[in-house]
């Protein structure tokens, strides 16, 4: 049996109620399952020798009808054993899982090929979610593959360009809020709530996380069914990294894994409650009011999903960090430079937390770490070329690109 059930009250509801919190006590809901049932069927699906992508593991997933399932290849994405950046960071066991392959360029394409299957699977015709950006790209795309209209409320002049023309060019109805991402959320909430037939394709979804905790079970599947001892990952909304702990969890009940990671959670100086509250000893966050970094797709200060990631963070015996802007940027640059991975800021803060917990000893140089790569560094060009050096320009002449280059003497 599957079933949504509220995190706090333990309330169950149906996997086909529409319901997006629980309507005893207003708390966020997590899809269940029988964990017998699904050793029954991994030891019979041959799971295994299929390749590395979010169905392999369909066995751990919420959709009945293989024939709904709307999927772009999303998943199977490379897990980097970062030597030269490690070396510079001081540590010999990093990885790098780089979700900017997925199909529109970050982590939210494994939520929503579940979430939208999930729609078909309702009969729902029309899709909605608020963003800071990746999560519209992605629903924008898995609802013209399906067929669905789409409706995505964004913070006016608060999203990255590449993410913007995603959202754009897969047809969706693009809304700027005169606000932040915190009030396009509430917005399209109230949506959903006050018109039945949209269907909420936030986080606040529990459908969606099914599909990202898929991060951890490829994690684990690439290290030889060997967890890594922690697991960095930015945080925003809090749903991914409560999405991957629940991953590692699950392959531990089904004695896939014999233990599990710590999760460490960073945020952006600027909009860090999560990160704040873990660092202050507190059991509940205080939303910022008015959030502010230059890593966009982390700019939120109400994250909806602050339970789920602060237990992960406790029950894994995990952290969290926050970072600064330059830290961001300079983590993006050195990621880039060092591994040939390009990254958004906000993927980056992983890197950025990861070296500043090396410094300061909260990580061991001798940990296995995999850092969370979240998104496309194409996905926000313009902060590339605002931050960092310009290009030079020359005549088109070629002693002009030599003495630019220092070779004008050497000539014989
Ligand atoms: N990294 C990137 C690149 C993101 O786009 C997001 C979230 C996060 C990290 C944080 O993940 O919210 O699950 O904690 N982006 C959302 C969006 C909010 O609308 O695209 P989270």
């Amino acid at each position: 049996m599957i079933s949504q059930v509220c995190i706090a009250c333990g309330e169950k509801y149906g996997i086909d109620e529409i319901v997006y919190s629980c309507r005893k006590c207003g708390d966020i809901l997590e899809i269940r399952y029988d964990y017998g049932l699904i050793k029954e069927e991994l030891k019979k699906s041959g799971w295994q020798s299929l390749p590395l992508s979010v169905w392999r593991y369909k066995d751990f997933m919420p959709i009945r009808n293989p024939l709904n399932v709307v999927s772009l290849n999303e998943g199977g994405t490379g897990l980097y054993r970062c030597r030269r950046l490690g070396k510079a960071l001081g540590i010999e066991n990093l990885y790098v899982k780089n979700e900017g392959e997925n199909p529109t360029g970050s982590f939210k394409d494994r939520g929503m090929t579940v979430g939208v299957s999930k729609a078909l699977e309702l009969g729902i015709k029309i899709v909605a979610c608020a963003s800071t950006g990746n999560t519209s790209a992605s629903l924008a795309a898995y609802a013209a593959k399906a067929g669905l209209s789409c409706i995505i409320l964004i913070p006016s002049g608060g999203v990255a360009f590449g993410k913007l023309s995603q959202a754009i060019i897969y047809g969706a109805k693009v809304i700027q809020i005169r606000g932040n991402f915190d009030q396009a959320l509430k917005m399209v909430v109230k949506l959903s709530e006050e018109h039945k037939e949209i269907y909420l394709l936030n986080s606040i979804n529990p459908y969606r996380l099914e599909g990202q905790k898929t991060i951890a079970f490829e994690i684990c599947d690439q290290l030889n069914g060997e967890p890594p001892d922690r697991v960095v990952v930015p945080v925003g909304n809090a749903g991914n990294i409560s999405a991957i702990w629940k991953g590692f969890t699950e392959f531990n009940k089904l004695g896939l894994i014999k233990r599990l990671p710590k999760m460490v959670g960073i945020q952006a100086e600027g909009a860090a409650p999560i990160a704040k509250a873990v660092k202050n000893g507190k059991d509940a966050i205080v939303p910022i009011e008015k959030p502010e970094t230059v890593a966009s797709a982390i700019r939120i200060g109400a994250p909806v999903s602050w339970k789920k990631a602060m237990k992960a963070i406790k029950d894994s015996g995990g952290t969290a960090e926050t970072v600064t802007d330059k830290e961001i940027l300079e983590a993006q640059k050195l990621l880039a430079r060092y591994e040939g991975l390009f990254v958004e800021p906000a993927s980056a803060s992983s890197i950025a937390g990861l070296k500043k917990m090396l410094e300061s000893g909260e990580i061991g140089k001798d940990e296995v770490v995999v850092c969370i790569a979240t998104g496309h560094g194409l996905k926000d060009p313009d902060i590339v070329v605002k931050m960092f050096e310009k290009p030079y320009e020359v005549d088109a002449e070629i002693s002009s690109i030599e003495k630019l280059l220092g070779f004008a003497f050497q000539k014989t």
